[in-house]
């Protein structure tokens, strides 16, 4: 198979946001599209939950929002599929998962392929998958932080975006590492978005080079 090759665009993208949670990740995103930061505008959040937090706070800040519950789809493949049709008619440039709880199909991944990042707080490919704070703690790293990457069907691994390192200290609790990788999410979630609508972005293979 041809290795995957791929630019970014240069254009005003148009994002959705997919969250199951709280939401401070969209809410940083949100921030420095207003700011005028990023080339791109929100044009949906979408969540698997519908008390999420976030859904809450993106319909307070007059963002069209979206919630499907995935218990009324017979399997995960019609779930997406049924995603994937909102999407489409939104003419959706980038897929941005933002604490989103459920892990996607090589259905949406492949769809959207090149489409999808996400934020992890950890160093991958250390520490994927869950819990993964308190993981860095009991296995004594000195050094953890955020990573965001492009979604590929293989879990946590694919090609890095940006990365930023936090110290671990002795008497971190789960909480006060997530909260010190949390401020790093903040800044290189939406500094990442802002590269890939300014084309700056450059997959090849598992790599990702800035042009
Ligand atoms: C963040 O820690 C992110 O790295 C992980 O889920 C959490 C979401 O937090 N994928 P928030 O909902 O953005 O506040």
């Amino acid at each position: 198979m041809s290795e995957n090759t791929y630019q970014s665009p240069n254009k005003k993208g148009k994002i959705v946001i997919f969250l199951s949670g709280r939401g401070s990740n969209f809410l940083a995103i949100h921030d420095a599209i207003l700011a005028g930061t990023i080339n791109a505008e929100i044009a949906l959040v979408f969540s698997n939950k519908k008390e999420a937090k976030g859904l809450q706070v993106a319909k307070e800040r007059n963002l069209e929002t979206l919630h499907l519950n995935p218990k009324n789809f017979d399997s995960r493949e019609d779930y997406e599929r049924a995603i994937i049709k909102e999407l489409k008619k939104r003419d959706i440039d980038l897929i941005c998962l933002a604490g989103y709880m459920k892990i996607l199909s090589p259905l949406l991944c492949t769809e959207f392929l090149n489409k999808i990042i996400n934020i992890h707080p950890a160093l991958l490919p250390s520490f994927p998958g869950l819990h993964v704070q308190q993981s860095a703690i009991d296995w004594g790293v000195q050094f953890s932080g955020a990573t965001v990457h492009f979604v590929t069907p293989d879990v946590d691994m694919g090609p890095i975006i940006l990365q930023a390192v936090v110290p671990v200290l002795q008497d971190d609790t789960e909480d006060t590492l997530s909260e010190r990788i949390l401020k790093e999410e903040h800044k290189i979630y939406p500094e990442s978005i802002k590269l890939y609508f300014e084309g700056k972005l450059l997959i090849k293979g598992r790599r990702v080079f800035f042009v």
